[in-house]
């Protein structure tokens, strides 16, 4: 099923934002809140998507091999909130992060994932509201957020699909 106007190349990046139609589940399936089935072979490196689920905003990321570099050469213990890149993603699919798009400070939707948007200071997320700034693991790194982005329950199902819930 493809949506009216699907993604497109413009000035070389590729839109993702269209792919949102696609790729999440049917307002029923949300409504229930049931687990959803997210197929990423779509989001291609660099890339990222929106969608719902329970009523939250998730975020999910196709990082870079340099992304995922930045994440792994930071010293955990300089963290306000220490946390490992490998302890925020499922192991053997590394490439992958999964967040929920709520800033931990009040709450504000971070900006970084559709193509376009700020990533802030760390390849990650930035929030509008305060100036949070999330590294490429989704951890707090400046501004007034106390905690990294948090992390829904998901698991893979396949090479590129998950089940989050
Ligand atoms: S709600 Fe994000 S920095 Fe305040």
């Amino acid at each position: 099923m493809l949506a009216t106007g699907a993604a497109g190349v413009v000035g070389g990046a590729l839109v993702v934002w269209p792919l949102v139609s696609q790729l999440a589940p049917d307002a029923q399936t949300i409504a229930a809140g049931a687990p959803i089935d997210v197929d990423l072979a779509p989001v291609a490196e660099g890339q990222g998507i929106k969608l719902t689920w329970r009523g939250q905003i998730i975020f999910i990321r196709n990082r870079t091999k340099k992304e995922i570099d930045e994440a792994r050469a930071v010293d955990v213990a300089t963290l306000r909130d220490p946390q490992t890149d490998q302890a925020r993603i499922k192991a053997g699919h590394d490439k992958f992060l999964v967040l929920y798009g709520k800033c931990t400070h009040l709450g504000c939707i971070p900006s970084g994932t559709a193509a376009g948007e700020p990533k802030g200071d760390y390849d990650g997320w930035v929030c509008p509201c305060h100036g949070s700034h999330y590294d490429s693991s989704g951890r707090i790194r400046r501004g007034p957020a106390p905690l990294n982005l948090g992390i829904p329950p998901y698991a893979f199902t396949s090479d590129t699909k998950i089940k989050i819930g």
